[in-house]
């Protein structure tokens, strides 16, 4: 089966684990390329943990002209989500966002607006809520195994 083609928006510390996660857990995907405005990042961190072999782009709207990439992974500061977020929707790209999704409401909502206009926006990464011993906690809880949950601390 043909794998499917990601590029990862913002080499930081998040963009790293997508792609350490990408590499060593999900055969289904494959990096094909990255980018990040910082042109030392680009260079340096991909070096410093061995990405896979990729394309590296300073410019987003290189990497989504390059037509490389199948889906998009965003994993830039939040401040830069919605600039982003909606180029990439806009080009056609399916895209999934490092939570949190923006800094404000207006930003939130110009996401959901272009959003619901290209129906590109796959997933918000609230990823404890794949963790299995918080999926665990959560079914214990549903099955009243420990009665009502009265508080709780994160
Ligand atoms: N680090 C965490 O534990 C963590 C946890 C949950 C969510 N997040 C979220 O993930 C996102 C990234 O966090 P991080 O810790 O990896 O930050 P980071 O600062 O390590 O990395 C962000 C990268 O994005 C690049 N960048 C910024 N603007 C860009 C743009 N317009 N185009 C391309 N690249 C750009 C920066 O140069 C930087 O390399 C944030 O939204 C953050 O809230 C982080």
């Amino acid at each position: 089966m043909a794998k499917i083609k990601v590029g990862i928006i913002g080499t930081g510390d998040r963009g790293t684990s997508f792609v350490k996660v990408i590499q060593n857990e999900i055969p289904e995907l494959e990096v094909v390329a990255v980018a990040d405005t910082n042109f030392v990042r680009l260079e340096s961190v991909p070096k410093l943990h061995e990405y896979p072999p990729c394309e590296k782009f300073t410019s987003v709207d290189d990497l989504l002209n390059s037509n490389i990439a199948d889906v998009i992974m965003v994993s830039t500061s939040v401040c830069t989500h919605a600039e982003v977020l909606v180029k990439c929707m806009e080009k056609g790209y399916h895209v999934f966002c490092d939570k949190p999704l923006a800094i404000n409401p207006q930003q939130t909502k110009q996401i959901l607006e272009a959003a619901r206009k290209t129906k590109k926006m796959q997933f918000m990464g609230f990823n404890m809520r794949y963790n299995s011993q918080f999926i665990k906690m959560h079914q214990i809880i549903e099955d009243g195994e420990i009665g009502s949950v009265l508080s709780g601390t994160a």
